[in-house]
């Protein structure tokens, strides 16, 4: 039976890929099932390069089995692109420190960035509150990338948080044509456009041409 290992230790994005890969043969591991697996840093400086890095690692570790691995944030146009790698540990001081893979980097939580983040646009007008919401994933076998796919949802940052579903940063982002943040939709409502639907749609594709290929 194919098998993949979903390759991350953040428990709220483990959820989400698992739910987005249902509906196939596929059987969809995680880390839990692998307890000797080391913890990676992330240091790459672009989504690819995190998400690359990640699968590759990991993919060393799972008793040659196929990983899977997403890297995934916020880019808000009114500073220049920020957080983005760096949207786990955005409010933790020396935020560009190589953070380790389990959602939040030290000391700093999804709370901690959401304040971070109103406060830093708290004089932004509404017409300059464009932002987007990045996801890549990346597949490896033996740390050998197969591929790569993204997904980009494009949205505004709202003004307060709102809504309690979800994780991160979906209390403070509407997604381009709704009135409600990702924290007030519900999964399968935010996974219709989310950044991680699309890619894990384009995932799903990739791994079946992938276990078709391998026979
Ligand atoms: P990383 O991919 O482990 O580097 O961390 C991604 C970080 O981006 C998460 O810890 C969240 O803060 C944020 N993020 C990624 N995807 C989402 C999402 O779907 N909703 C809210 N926040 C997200």
């Amino acid at each position: 039976m194919p098998q993949v290992v979903l390759a991350t230790k953040n428990q709220d994005k483990l959820r989400e890929l698992r739910r987005l890969l249902g509906g196939t043969k596929i059987k969809v591991l995680s880390l839990a099932g692998f307890p000797e697996c080391p913890d990676v840093k992330e240091t790459g400086k672009t989504f690819e390069a995190n998400a690359k890095l990640k699968a590759r690692f990991y993919s060393k570790h799972v008793g040659g089995l196929l990983a899977l691995a997403d890297d995934s944030g916020l880019t808000v146009n009114a500073l220049n692109g920020r957080p983005g790698v760096y949207s786990a540990r955005f409010a933790c001081p020396g935020a560009r420190f190589a953070q380790r893979s389990t959602g939040t980097g030290p000391g700093c939580t999804y709370q901690d960035n959401n304040k971070k983040l109103l406060r830093l646009l708290k004089e932004v007008p509404l017409s300059k509150r464009g932002a987007k919401f990045v996801c890549v994933v990346a597949l490896a076998e033996g740390g050998r990338c197969v591929s790569v796919v993204r997904g980009e949802c494009r949205g505004r940052i709202a003004f307060s948080e709102k809504g309690r579903l979800g994780f991160g940063y979906d209390p403070v982002f509407i997604p381009k044509g709704s009135i409600r943040t990702f924290a007030e939709m519900a999964p399968h409502a935010k996974a219709r456009v989310s950044h991680r639907g699309k890619a894990m749609r384009a995932a799903k594709r990739a791994l079946l041409v992938y276990f078709r290929r391998a026979g």
